[in-house]
């Protein structure tokens, strides 16, 4: 029997509780992001889900009857810069309605950095 056994038994249990904990309250800790920012995220999340949810699904993969362009987690969309985004929100592009006079500025990039979130999609 190996004399060392009991020791690092004790080491592996302290080990894996630590562990445990740190998984446990992870959750707890406050995110990355600052109170400003999420206020305009939760602000984007609704312009989002009354607004363009109906096309784009509320994950944002887009209404498959659409087509894979209205699927906003596409690289080609996530890789557009604010500015190109809210250009082509601004205006639309049929069937997509113009938002420009409907949304208010702060909502339109409310919903930018709600579109931010979306988790670019590999490939196209
Ligand atoms: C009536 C359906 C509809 C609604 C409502 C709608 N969209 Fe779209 N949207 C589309 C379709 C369809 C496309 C793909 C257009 C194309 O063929 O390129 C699209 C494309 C987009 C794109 C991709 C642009 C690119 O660079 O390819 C963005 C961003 C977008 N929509 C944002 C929004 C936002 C934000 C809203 C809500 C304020 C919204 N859409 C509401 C149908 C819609």
């Amino acid at each position: 029997m190996n004399a060392h056994f009991p020791k690092r038994l004790g080491f592996l249990i302290t080990v894996s509780t630590l562990l445990m904990l740190c998984l446990w309250f992870a959750p707890m800790l406050p995110a990355r992001t600052t109170g400003a920012d999420s206020a305009q995220i939760r602000l984007g999340r609704k312009v989002f889900m009354s607004r363009c949810a109906v096309c784009h699904k509320a994950d944002g993969t887009g209404q498959s009857y659409l087509g894979p362009k209205a699927n906003l987690h596409r690289r080609v969309v996530q890789k557009k810069p604010d500015a190109k985004l809210a250009a082509f929100i601004k205006k639309g592009y049929p069937p997509m309605p113009a938002w420009e006079g409907v949304l208010t500025p702060a909502q339109l990039r409310a919903v930018i950095r709600f579109l931010r979130t979306f988790k670019p999609a590999g490939g196209k």
